[in-house]
């Protein structure tokens, strides 16, 4: 039997550090098993998908811009995927492929474990309006969060996700952004703003409420400027990297056997590789 092989589909695919925490659990588990980037180009995903069998692969992930794309190749899909339209997370059974969407879960999981109390929160902000804010609407409307505002630079787009998710959830621009602050016990920034150090938007953090929570799913760099005039307002904080280990668990039970640990260990060897 060839020792299980899984693959991080994307383009590009060099700056996914998904090989890095995959292979710290093969060695922390002693699991002989590989994983291995695969840069498949835009329009290349259901040729890629067509070969996974015949590569030996068991599995593995997706990651921009193909997540769509997985999930329209998959032949059976979980709820959470179909929620989302998107895939991340594929595996083949008995000869068929199959797709989750674990990105919901990491977001849940990771808050389970540094802010549990989040789960009392009765309104959040969410700022965004692409997939990854559609990811955070429904892990808060699933965490029972019935009150939910989700503002983008570009209005109409959130108008459309807040229709699409339904009831109790509001879309707007960024000019209602301080007004939403206020009423808000959890803030999370589901854009990339901020990735290469820029604000992309200005938040009054004095508006704020006291004991509130700000999470942003960005985790280069760990301390946006989001997450930094948060701290400086004196809200709780929560980084991107703890989703991002998270997200990566169910997979690699699924194609190794073995249930991983988000340990402080991996993610140092995280931190280390970005340069934190
Ligand atoms: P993803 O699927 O990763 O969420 P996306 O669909 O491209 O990616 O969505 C990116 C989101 O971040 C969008 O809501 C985008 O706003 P627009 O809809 O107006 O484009 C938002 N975004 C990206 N860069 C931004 C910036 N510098 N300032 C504010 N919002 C930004």
């Amino acid at each position: 039997v060839n020792a299980p092989a899984a693959f991080v589909a994307g383009w590009p695919v060099s700056h996914s550090r998904s090989p890095l925490i995959h292979r710290y659990w093969l060695n922390r588990y002693g699991i002989v098993g590989d994983y291995r980037p695969e840069a498949v180009p835009p329009d290349g995903f259901a040729e890629f998908a067509a070969s996974i069998a015949s590569k030996g692969y068991v599995g593995g992930n997706v990651t921009i811009p193909h997540k769509e794309a997985a999930f329209r190749a998959c032949n059976v899909t979980t709820p959470a995927a179909r929620s989302l339209g998107a895939v991340n997370t594929l595996w083949i059974q008995y000869g068929t492929l199959h797709g989750d969407n674990t990105d919901v879960f990491g977001f849940t999981a990771n808050l389970d474990e540094t802010a549990p109390d989040w789960r009392a929160a009765r309104t959040a902000l969410v700022l965004g309006a692409g997939g990854a804010a559609r990811g955070v609407v429904r892990a808060l409307l699933d965490a029972a969060i019935s009150a939910v505002t989700v503002l983008n630079r570009t209005p109409e787009r959130a108008r459309d996700l807040a229709l699409a998710a339904g009831q109790g959830v509001r879309g707007g621009g960024l000019d209602d952004l301080d007004e939403a602050l206020g009423a808000a016990d959890i803030v999370v920034n589901a854009t990339p703003a901020g990735m290469d150090g820029a604000a992309g938007f200005t938040v009054d953090w004095s508006r704020a409420r006291r004991g509130a929570i700000a999470v942003d799913i960005v985790y280069v760099p760990l301390m946006t400027p989001f997450l930094a005039g948060a701290a400086t307002a004196g809200l709780r904080i929560v980084d991107g990297l703890g989703m991002l280990l998270h997200q990566a668990a169910p997979g690699f039970e699924r194609w190794f056997g073995r249930r991983p640990e988000v340990d402080g260990e991996l993610r140092r060897a995280v931190l280390a590789d970005l340069g934190a």
